[in-house]
């Protein structure tokens, strides 16, 4: 088991440019350009001498000493292993400010544990933060994973060609607004990234952790999707706490993907900017002083509704197409900023066919929308539609 316990091979910390630095409204903390994530690289044998999942929990704890010591700072991260075994973890990328700047005040080295959270699986050897992290940033920061040391370093970037307005700048600085909405899964916030006179309002999306969320039952949206992997699809299955973290990321990253594929197609929803740790980045809709209302908030006249009922139904024509059918479907997930309708909310959406659930997904979809429009006026002939789309599925 010693044997095959987990190396952190090599482990090694570049200090990320401050993604997440802020100005904080409410609190009296210094606004600060301080870099607060730190990037270890490593391998991980597991003890019982199979092969990682490819995603395994782990938690991370940060302390003063090599041996004993109470933790000084904890997090536990869900982490992607290739099927060597490498894997990187960014510490404080669970956190909407990254790690805690006191950490690091006093110049003392600080030391890093690392606990795979599987059966079997011991405390791994603490390693030591050799120097004061963001004394590495000049030297490190210059490329990290192959990508320029940018505002995106560690983000996987929305699809191109990316709009004029998005701010890509290495330097670009970004800080915490607060709250926008509390939905079930996530919370919106709004985020300012700056650049010189450039000034970009977006919407964050951060999931909560999956034990803190209102959880539908996914069963029907996960119908599938399988990982390949028995043992991951088994934990999966049986919701234990690796199949819940898999599950949770796996939420997050459909909704990223989906709107990528639909947004490349010209459908009607935000262009996703970012996805990074818990989060995904947004075109906000509607101006930040007063977004976008729902479509359940408005009160359209009818030539109005008949506008977005058109809007809405090309809008399915291109998700189905695309192999999308986006699975709650109604008039809370659909914003209207000046007439102009956009749906948003795709984490639990399915392919029409290789779902089984897909088609009456589908056309569960269709009635909640057709029955809010029909009782503002609109003719919309949804048994005629479901049709329609279903074949456009098929083809
Ligand atoms: N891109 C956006 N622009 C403006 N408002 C948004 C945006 N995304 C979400 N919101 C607001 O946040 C709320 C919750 O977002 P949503 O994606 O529906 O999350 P949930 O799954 O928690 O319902 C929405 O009802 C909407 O009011
Ligand atoms: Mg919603």
């Amino acid at each position: 088991m010693r044997l095959l316990a987990m190396r952190l091979a090599a482990a090694l910390l570049c200090v990320m440019p401050a993604v997440s630095v802020r100005a904080q409204p409410v609190s009296s903390s210094t606004v600060t350009a301080v870099p607060r994530l730190v990037r270890v690289t490593g391998t991980f044998r597991p003890a019982n001498g199979l092969q990682a999942a490819p995603v395994e929990i782990v938690t991370l704890t940060i302390y003063a000493e090599e041996k004993g010591g109470p933790p000084l700072w904890q997090e536990t991260q869900t982490v992607a292993i290739d099927a060597e075994g490498r894997y990187t973890i960014v510490l404080g990328s669970t956190l909407p400010d990254g790690l805690p700047l006191e950490l690091f005040a006093t110049g003392e080295a600080r030391w890093l544990g690392m606990h795979v959270e599987r059966p079997g699986e011991g405390d791994q050897p603490r390693v030591q933060l050799t120097s004061v992290p963001y004394a590495l940033r000049a030297s490190d920061a210059d490329t990290l994973a192959g990508k320029p040391a940018s505002a995106y370093l560690l983000a996987e970037p929305g699809p191109g060609p990316v709009p004029d307005w998005v701010i890509v700048s290495d330097d670009a600085r970004q800080y915490e607004l607060g709250f926008l909405k509390t939905g079930k899964e996530a919370d919106v916030h709004l985020v300012e990234r700056r650049h010189g006179d450039r000034v970009n309002i977006l919407a964050v999306k951060r999931y909560r952790k999956f034990e803190d969320r209102m959880f539908r039952n996914d069963a029907r949206y996960r119908a599938g999707r399988r990982t390949g992997e028995s043992r991951l699809d088994k934990a999966i299955s049986h919701g234990n706490r690796i199949g819940m973290a898999f599950r949770a990321q796996q939420w997050l990253t459909t909704e990223f993907e989906i709107l990528c594929r639909l947004w490349s197609l010209g459908a009607p929803v935000p262009y996703p900017v970012q996805q990074l740790g818990n989060e995904i980045m947004l075109e906000l809709i509607g101006p930040p002083d007063d977004t976008a209302p729902r479509l359940v908030n408005t009160r359209p006249d009818p030539d109005e509704a008949v506008a977005l009922w058109d809007q809405l139904v090309e809008a399915l024509f291109t998700m189905v197409g695309a192999g999308v059918v986006h699975g709650d479907l109604s008039p809370y997930n659909i914003l209207v900023d000046a007439g102009r309708l956009v749906i948003i909310d795709f984490p639990q959406a399915v392919d029409p066919i290789a779902n089984p659930d897909g088609l009456s997904l589908l056309q569960r979809d269709v009635d909640n929308v057709s029955d809010w429009f029909t009782r503002r006026g609109v003719d919309c002939r949804a048994a005629d539609l479901y049709a329609q789309l279903l074949t456009e599925a098929m083809r």
